[in-house]
């Protein structure tokens, strides 16, 4: 069987405090609403572009325990395939402490704990298992949630089997192996990757142009650094300038998962419209996060085909 898109990476149990602000450090707070929900950016991507229409599988790990369970379920629902979903004893489901600042309009910042778990025992041996899925997808994506030699491997596998490939280097780690670059068709980061990865700050659109020419000069075919309400920049090898693709002002209540939204998007339409330009493809895939940003909570808000104008299709 082959899929259109192929997601190596995690799956977390999102433990979501909504509060007026941030806590300091030593401070308690009171937050108004408590939830549970499916996240991690791998299985969040995933099931982006499987909403969206596309055949899709994961190659992930969870623990044996009750979330694990949970989430295998909602891979079923989400019809996303189930075969390459491993469950292990040595360590618990992935799990993420995510406090919502749903106070200040347009705004909804949060800031997230990541406790990776069984996400870290997926390596070469689960590769190898999945490998005909690999190398018959249209698109491989990958991020950094799971341990960074899988990612890195995965990419490799998949660049070898001209799959074209998507690179979310989030959470970003400052020393990025730059064999990365070389197996990434689209290297795609927000501003703050873009800045810890490149060393420059990136507060605005013209920053963004300049950090997105650093890091395709490190090997990449193109690079898009997404820049929250401002959209996105895009900047392929063959161009000498990028292109700024401005996003629709929205109302955001919960940017949680919004990353994920745009890239799941855009696996779909790489799988879907390979020939499109990327620029386009970056247009669309906005428009669909920016539905993203309007609902609570991070899979809870992904919108499906039929919530979306029939244009994006
Ligand atoms: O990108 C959002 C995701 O980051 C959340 O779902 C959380 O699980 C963290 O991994
Ligand atoms: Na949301």
């Amino acid at each position: 069987r082959a899929f259109d898109v192929v997601v190596v990476g995690s799956c977390m149990t999102d433990l979501v405090s909504q509060a007026p602000r941030l806590p300091k450090a030593g401070e308690t707070i009171h937050g108004h609403k408590f939830f549970i929900g499916f996240g991690g950016k791998g299985a969040n991507q995933c099931i982006q572009a499987a909403r969206l229409g596309v055949k899709t599988a994961m190659i992930c790990k969870v623990g044996k325990d009750f979330f694990g369970d949970n989430y295998i379920q909602n891979f079923k629902d989400n019809d996303v395939h189930t075969d390459f979903v491993w469950q292990t004893s040595d360590a618990a489901t992935g799990a993420a402490s995510i406090t919502v600042n749903d106070a200040v309009p347009w705004e909804g910042e949060n800031a997230i704990v990541i406790v990776a778990g069984a996400n870290m025992r997926l390596g070469e041996e689960e590769l190898q298992k999945a490998l005909t899925a690999i190398r018959k997808a249209k698109v491989l994506v990958c991020q950094l949630e799971i341990s960074s030699q899988t990612s890195l491997r995965a990419l490799q596998m998949a660049h070898d089997n001209k799959v074209r490939t998507i690179f979310n280097p989030a959470p970003a780690i400052p020393d990025l192996d730059f064999g990365f670059y070389r197996v990434s068709d689209v290297f795609c980061c927000n501003e703050s990757e873009a800045e810890l990865l490149t060393g420059y700050s990136v507060n605005n659109v013209e920053d963004a142009h300049q950090a997105a020419q650093e890091l395709l000069r490190r090997g990449c075919t193109a690079v898009i650094i997404t820049l929250g309400p401002q959209g996105c920049v895009v900047l392929k090898a063959q161009d000498k300038t990028s292109t700024h693709v401005p996003s629709t002002a929205v109302k955001a209540v919960d940017t949680t998962g919004a990353g994920d939204s745009f890239i799941g998007a855009l696996a779909f339409y790489l799988a879907h419209h390979p020939d499109m330009p990327l620029e386009e493809m970056a247009r669309r895939a906005n428009q669909v996060a920016a539905v993203s940003v309007q609902a609570v909570g991070t899979q809870t808000s992904f919108p499906f085909k039929r919530d979306l104008p029939a244009d994006l299709f």
